[in-house]
């Protein structure tokens, strides 16, 4: 597991972003975790995970936000693992959503999420390997009724890892990416009780996800564990 690694993880505030940081440091690692708003919830996760940091970040603000990563190699030298967790949803249906809803979606979700990236890997290359593990969304992959901004955002993301697993190939950095299915709490939580119903019946396991059971898998992926494991979509939906 990712023991003895630097691990950043973006949006640790949120209701996956916990989990993964937990699973992180329980495996040994030294957690970096990113929040915007929820600078309480960042305090407590400190005092929770003892060595751990907090950096803020807003995925929309891009200079800011790469004088953040400046100042986070400065400080802490090396970044073994980028947990690309960071991310939004619209609940909304097509015929509401405007052009600004299209633009903050496109802007936090991808934007936002190849920014990041391209930051952190800056440092990768210097520092010669790591992993990147990007969370996708069954909505990127499988047809199921959910908001459609949502899904094209999350299809990107698979996108994102094949050509950045194929580019960073040569400097010994993998990436691959996790797909989540309905997760209980975060984003899943706006999502209409017909349409959970409609995800637990095509469900092989027959129940939503734990954000513990995205975490672990994470673990993995960030871990020389995975070593031969690149540029793939893991799902974690109980099978589909
Ligand atoms: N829950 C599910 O069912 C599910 C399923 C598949 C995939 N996912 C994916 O899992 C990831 C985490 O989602 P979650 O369910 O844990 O939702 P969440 O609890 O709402 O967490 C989202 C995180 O992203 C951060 N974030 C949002 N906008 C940001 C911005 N502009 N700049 C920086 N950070 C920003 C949030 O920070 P603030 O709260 O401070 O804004 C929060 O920490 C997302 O990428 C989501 O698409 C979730």
């Amino acid at each position: 597991m990712p023991r003895g690694k630097t691990v950043f993880v973006t949006g640790g505030t949120g209701h996956i972003g916990i989990a993964i940081c937990r699973a992180c440091h329980r495996h040994g690692a030294r957690v970096i975790f990113s929040y915007r708003r929820q600078r309480r919830i960042a305090e407590q996760l400190l005092a929770e995970l003892p060595g751990s940091l907090a950096v803020e970040l807003d995925l929309l603000d891009v200079p800011a936000m790469q004088r953040a990563i400046d100042a986070l190699y400065a400080q802490v030298g090396i970044i073994d693992v980028l947990v690309n967790n960071a991310g939004i949803s619209q609940v909304m249906p097509l015929p509401l959503v405007e052009e600004e809803d299209v633009d903050l979606i496109m802007d936090v979700n991808i934007k936002g999420t190849f920014f990041v990236t391209k930051n952190v890997v800056k440092g990768m290359i210097r520092n010669k390997g790591g992993a990147i593990v990007n969370v996708g969304s069954i909505a990127g992959t499988r047809m199921f009724e959910v908001p459609v901004t949502y899904a094209m955002t999350k299809a990107a993301i698979h996108g994102l890892t094949f050509a950045l697993a194929s580019e960073l190939k040569r400097f010994g950095i993998r990436v691959n990416s996790v797909v989540p299915g309905l997760i209980d709490g975060g984003v899943g939580e706006g999502v209409p009780e017909a349409l959970k119903k409609d995800f637990v019946a095509h469900c092989a396991v027959g129940r939503t996800g734990r954000a513990d059971e995205v975490a672990e898998t994470i673990c993995f992926l960030a871990s020389d564990k995975s070593s031969y494991i690149n540029g793939q979509n893991i799902a974690i939906d109980g099978g589909i």
